[in-house]
């Protein structure tokens, strides 16, 4: 029956050779055979010790018990026949016919064999977040970088995702700002972003000597509550100042962030009010001090939801910010990318908004937080003068070394390719070699690699355009794989689906960053051991196709860590 063929084909699909393999022998023998790659090529591709643990629960001999297990597998459509080594290692190798025809797959695959999600997903991501009138600093930076990876990741698996960028644009502050800006007779139209920065720092100096016009700026806070039109229109106008700045930044890291996503603090003002009513709807909002307080079961601290004086803050915004994305953004899951300093701010702000419905059982909250960028004297990055650094400071560093689209490979690649909650030297000089573990090395394995089908197409057809397309080329089918280097990028290329899954459960760029590195790696020893275009007849069309499944998966994953994958460098 066609139907039914057509959905188990699909269903082989969307898991990867090694957790299909892993599959059928988990369901002939009743225990997960933990497959593990193989230590070295002569013990074939993977290994399971799963003689070994049984063995022992039976108190039998190992190798007896592995040929029983061999003895019951069928998976010969799959493996050779699988060896026993050793004291009852079981070593499978994946036929290479069966490696040839899925790595064959990536050749034309857009998508470089990522599954589509069984069920998609709305996925929220609040990301970047920088605050108005201020400097967007590298802390902002790691977040765009962060939240832009898992956006790409989650996207190219077919989840709705919706970007969130909570932007500082309310508070206290803005009463020092316009105030300031009133009192001096400043035309706000003038200003551009390094003239709204400055205006933060004069303000504030003010602000902080003149107890005067301190008062006068609170009173000015009350006006923007207010709704004062003129008080409104600088307000406004501040913000456009910054957003335009930010803007600015994003073409240039280019992340996908535009305006649409844009959702500032200010945004959840008229929310505010109605969400402390409920919550002291509920009985979980007592007053407290004069405060109104959320006490929360392990926690000391109680959250405070509306100050005593009325106003409210950063964790109030943020439960009416929860709200409306489960509510209004339908959101199935939430994913906030800040600071690892902010990490108790998010438990505590998951467990109130549970307490209170606004974050049902069946949403998932996350709180991905990151480390600080170190300068070279391992603390905290600083320019020269001892302020803040910018992402001009970072990338014309870079620069300095290498061109803009490399130093840019550099800084996201330095950002992504560690744990993320690890701080990281920001070593400009070293991020952007082309050798190492860096972004510009996977750049320019993908310029290699390019380079070679080029070269291929222009022997094949000398009138080719040199700017044609690979992509949209055909570059048949891998139908040889005899040597074991082809072997094992065919093996390395056929996991990277599976790689995009890990990354988009646990949101670990790092592992991405690994396997594309790995992957380059097993790609240059290919290169060294068999010759492409020196090859001929049937050898050198199946080199070729693996060629371009690896220019595919190395294009592909840097797209997903938001690198550009250049034909030429
Ligand atoms: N603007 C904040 C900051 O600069 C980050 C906001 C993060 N998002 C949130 N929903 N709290 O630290």
């Amino acid at each position: 029956d066609c139907d039914e063929l057509a959905l188990s084909w699909d269903n082989a699909a969307m898991s990867s050779l090694p957790s299909q393999l892993a599959a059928r022998i988990e369901s002939a023998i009743g225990v997960d055979p933990q497959l593990r790659p193989a230590t070295k090529p002569q013990f074939g591709h993977f290994q399971s010790n799963v003689a070994l643990r049984l063995a022992k629960e039976e108190k039998r001999p190992p190798r007896d018990v592995a040929a029983d297990i061999v003895a019951k597998l069928d998976i010969e459509d799959l493996c050779e026949t699988p060896e026993i080594a050793g004291p009852g290692f079981i070593n499978l190798r994946l036929r290479t016919d069966v490696l040839a025809r899925v790595a064959s797959d990536l050749v034309t695959d857009p998508n470089a064999g990522i599954a589509q999600a069984e069920k998609p997903e709305r996925v929220v991501i609040d990301y970047s977040a920088p605050n108005v009138a201020k400097q967007m600093h590298v802390g902002h930076l790691r977040s765009t970088i962060i939240g832009d990876c898992f956006n790409r990741v989650l996207s190219a698996q077919g989840h709705t995702v919706i970007p969130q960028n909570h932007i500082g644009d309310w508070g206290t502050q803005f009463g020092m700002l316009i105030e300031y800006i009133v009192e001096k007779r400043m035309d706000v139209d003038d200003f551009d972003l390094s003239g709204v920065e400055q205006l933060y720092q004069d303000s504030k100096k003010t602000f902080d000597a003149d107890p005067q016009f301190a008062d006068r700026a609170r009173r000015r806070v009350v006006k923007l509550q207010g709704g004062d039109a003129e008080t409104l229109r600088i307000w406004r106008t501040l913000i456009d100042i910054s957003l335009e700045g930010f803007n600015a930044t994003y073409a240039r890291l280019s992340v996908l962030l535009t305006d649409e996503d844009v959702a500032g603090e200010s945004s959840y003002n008229d929310d505010l009010p109605r969400v402390v009513d409920e919550l002291v709807a509920d009985g979980l909002a007592v007053e407290d001090n004069g405060a109104l307080c959320v006490f929360v079961e392990g926690q000391d601290a109680p959250m405070i939801v509306r100050k005593r004086d009325g106003g409210f803050g950063y964790d109030a915004t943020d439960l009416a910010a929860i709200r409306r994305r489960v509510g209004k953004l339908k959101a199935d899951r939430i994913i906030y990318v800040t600071d690892v300093r902010q990490s108790h701010h998010f438990e505590v702000l998951f467990q109130v908004a549970r307490m209170a419905g606004f974050l049902p059982d069946d949403v998932e909250a996350e709180h991905v937080g990151y480390g600080m960028v170190l300068g070279p004297d391992g603390r905290p990055f600083k320019t020269r003068e001892g302020g803040t650094v910018s992402l001009s400071d970072l990338l014309d560093e870079a620069e300095t070394h290498a061109a803009p689209n490399i130093a840019l490979a550099a800084i996201k690649y330095a950002d992504l390719s560690n744990g993320l909650q690890k701080d990281y030297v920001f070593d400009a000089e070293r991020m952007v070699q082309t050798t190492g573990d860096t972004g510009p090395y996977l750049q320019y394995a993908h310029a290699r690699v390019s380079q070679i089908l080029r070269k291929a197409a222009a022997e094949a057809n000398p009138n080719v355009d040199p700017e044609a397309d690979l992509d949209a080329m055909d570059w048949g089918r891998i139908s040889v794989l005899d040597e074991p280097a082809e072997q094992q990028l065919a093996l390395l290329l056929s996991r990277f689906g599976e790689i995009v899954e890990v990354v988009a459960t646990d949101l670990t760029p790092h592992k991405l960053c690994t396997y594309l590195y790995e992957l380059a790696g097993a790609y240059s020893v290919f290169y060294e051991q068999c010759p492409v275009l020196r090859s001929t007849g049937e050898v050198r069309g199946s080199r070729l196709a693996l060629c371009a499944a690896t220019r595919r998966v190395l294009g592909r994953g840097l797209d997903l860590l938001g690198i550009d994958a250049p034909d030429r460098m």
